[in-house]
């Protein structure tokens, strides 16, 4: 398990449901760290991140396995990341570089406990295993509410098998955000509601503070 002392970049994540605006912010902290900061980092995302964690993105959002099972994909995600953690953020994180995540575990309890209703606790284990036991040292959640995030997909692609099935499933992913927030003050909320360049403010007075 990495130790704090081999630990030495920062590991800072960024959640909330597809359409908030994260990409966009997190590629903005990236310049801003590198450009601004002058620190090294890099920008990841889950699932993907390395050559294997691509390919299991791939199986996960193809829209023709529309009947995977929920727990076949809830076991994707997990070996994506484990795959990832090791070979990519973990050494990342040990030569001093920062990493940016696009996602992390938290989106495994949104999506797959409070969304698709798998077990919360069997999902924290899983999690546990896939990263052994690396947390983030900070996350921001970009939170915007169920109708402004069915607005922005709806704009953008086809619902997907869930989000089409079940009318109440962005105000159960918004719930489990919520839920996951207010269960540790390493997770900082942001609204997402806002104008990009206040988001982008927003969230770089934080990372000036803690890197
Ligand atoms: P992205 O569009 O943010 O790259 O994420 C891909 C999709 O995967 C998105 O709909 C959220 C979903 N997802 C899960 O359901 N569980 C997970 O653990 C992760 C990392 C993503």
């Amino acid at each position: 398990m990495m130790t704090e002392n081999s630990k030495l970049g920062k590991f800072i994540v960024f959640e909330g449901p597809d359409g908030c605006g994260k990409t966009t912010q997190l590629k903005l902290i990236y310049q801003y760290i590198r450009e601004q900061l002058a620190q090294e980092v890099i920008m990841t995302k889950e699932p993907g991140g390395t050559e294997i964690s691509q390919k299991i993105r791939e199986i996960l959002l193809d829209p023709a396995n529309d009947d995977l099972e929920d727990l076949a994909e809830l076991l994707l995600y997990s070996a994506s990341r484990a795959q990832h953690v090791k070979q990519l953020i973990k050494p990342n994180l040990a030569e001093g570089i920062h990493v940016l995540c696009d996602r992390f575990v938290d989106s495994t309890i949104a999506y797959q406990g409070y969304g698709r209703g798998l077990d919360i606790d069997l999902i924290k284990q899983l999690n546990v295993m896939s990263t052994e036991g690396l947390e983030p040292d900070f996350s921001f959640y970009i939170m915007v509410t169920p109708e402004v995030a069915k607005k922005r997909i709806a704009a953008k692609r086809e619902f997907d098998r869930l989000e089409k099935n079940e009318v109440d499933f962005f105000q159960k992913l918004y719930e489990g955000y919520q839920q996951l927030l207010q269960a540790d003050d390493s997770k900082y909320f942001v609204d997402g509601e806002q104008p990009v360049d206040r988001v982008h403010e927003n969230i770089k007075t934080l990372i000036k503070k803690k890197i």
